[in-house]
């Protein structure tokens, strides 16, 4: 299996492509340079790109705010140049092969993988009042998403790379037994923006469930975006170099940076050598601020037009479903459900 990919390794461009981000909260930076960034890296008819409305349900969600999200969602990754003629890009909940599959996968999976799941683990503390069933099989959720589509790769961050090996597990084990049901995916994780940390605590990732000051949300305004990385937590020396064990606040907006001017580390050592924080700060924040202008105006584009995104998410969850048929057919058809 390829551990991480190195960035120089072109996509294969007659691959199929499968990622998702739950609408369970302000899309963040780290899931932008992390994952969203890089899905239009893989452009192309194959691709597909989903809104993880059920694995939200894993979490108490107001209901409201989950329908709205969902959208802002949907309209986000078309405002970040995702063409929803030539990607599918559509809700989990609208393709119910999703949950059929994943009650098959259920019976193929070991209780002791599942709690093996470093996420299960930090999600039961977080939420140590609603440890539900979901959050534990939440994973074989997560694999029927990715077999449904006989995917090739599945561009995620850090965070989602266990989730993608038991995916690649539980195909394997049931490619085992019935032959080649399943194409075994491959995640796309790059170096050095794999894990965008927080704000507040750099020695943590940053994440949309933390408190707002620790990330930047797409949906942020300019002032908010400057004052946040101004705020950001560095160290008490005064010199910009790239060092995340010792540096962590430092080296976090150095690869910030880097990622969004598409240039290495070093080349943003190198301009920023000899000036202070403020001067790194002030770079990031200009940067961040400059990379989402375009995307907020066209995200408010998308929504002020009140049928355009119900119809593309209508006509995308009818193609989903028509590849998704494709393969839940022929699973229950391997493990032997009558289907007359
Ligand atoms: P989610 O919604 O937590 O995050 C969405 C994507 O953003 C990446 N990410 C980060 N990358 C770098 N630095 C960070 N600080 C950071 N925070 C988040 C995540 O790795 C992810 O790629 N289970 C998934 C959603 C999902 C999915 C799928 C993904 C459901 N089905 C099928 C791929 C394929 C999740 O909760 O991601």
């Amino acid at each position: 299996m390829t551990e991480i990919l190195t960035e120089n390794k072109a996509p294969d461009k007659k691959q199929v492509i499968y990622s998702a981000i739950q609408p369970s909260g302000n899309i963040t930076l780290g899931n932008y340079i992390g994952a969203l960034r890089n899905f239009s890296l893989f452009e192309d008819k194959e691709s597909l790109f989903c809104v993880a409305d059920l694995h939200s349900l894993t979490v108490r969600q107001d209901p409201a705010q989950l329908r709205k999200r969902s959208q802002s969602l949907a309209a986000l990754y078309i405002a970040c140049g995702l063409d929803p003629e030539k990607n599918v890009i559509y809700c989990q909940s609208h393709v119910p092969q999703h949950a059929e599959l994943a009650w098959i996968l259920n019976c193929y999976t070991y209780m002791g993988e599942l709690n093996r799941m470093t996420q299960f683990k930090d999600k039961s503390q977080k939420h140590a009042d609603n440890i539900n069933a979901g959050l534990f099989t939440y994973p074989v959720l997560m694999a029927a998403d990715i077999l449904l589509y006989q995917t090739n790769i599945v561009p995620v961050g850090l965070d989602q790379k266990q989730h993608v090996e038991i995916c690649r597990d539980i195909a394997q084990r049931f490619n085992g037994v019935y032959g080649d049901v399943f194409q075994i995916p491959e995640p796309y994780i790059r170096k050095t923006t794999a894990k965008i940390m927080s704000l507040s605590e750099p020695t943590k990732k940053m994440s949309k469930s933390d408190p707002d000051e620790s990330f930047v949300s797409l949906f942020d305004e300019p002032d908010v975006i400057r004052r946040k990385i101004k705020r950001a937590v560095t160290d008490s020396e005064a010199e910009i170099r790239f060092d995340p064990e010792n540096k962590p606040g430092v080296s976090n907006l150095l690869t910030i940076l880097s990622a969004l001017k598409n240039t290495t580390i070093e080349e943003v050592e190198k301009e920023l050598s000899g000036l202070g924080y403020g001067a790194l700060k002030e770079a990031a924040a200009e940067t961040i601020v400059t990379e989402f202008a375009p995307i907020q105006s066209r995200y408010k584009e998308i929504l002020a037009d009140k049928t355009y995104l119900p119809n593309i998410l209508k006509e995308n969850a009818a193609r989903a479903q028509y590849m998704a048929l494709k393969t839940l057919r022929k699973v229950y058809k391997k493990v032997g459900l009558y289907q007359p």
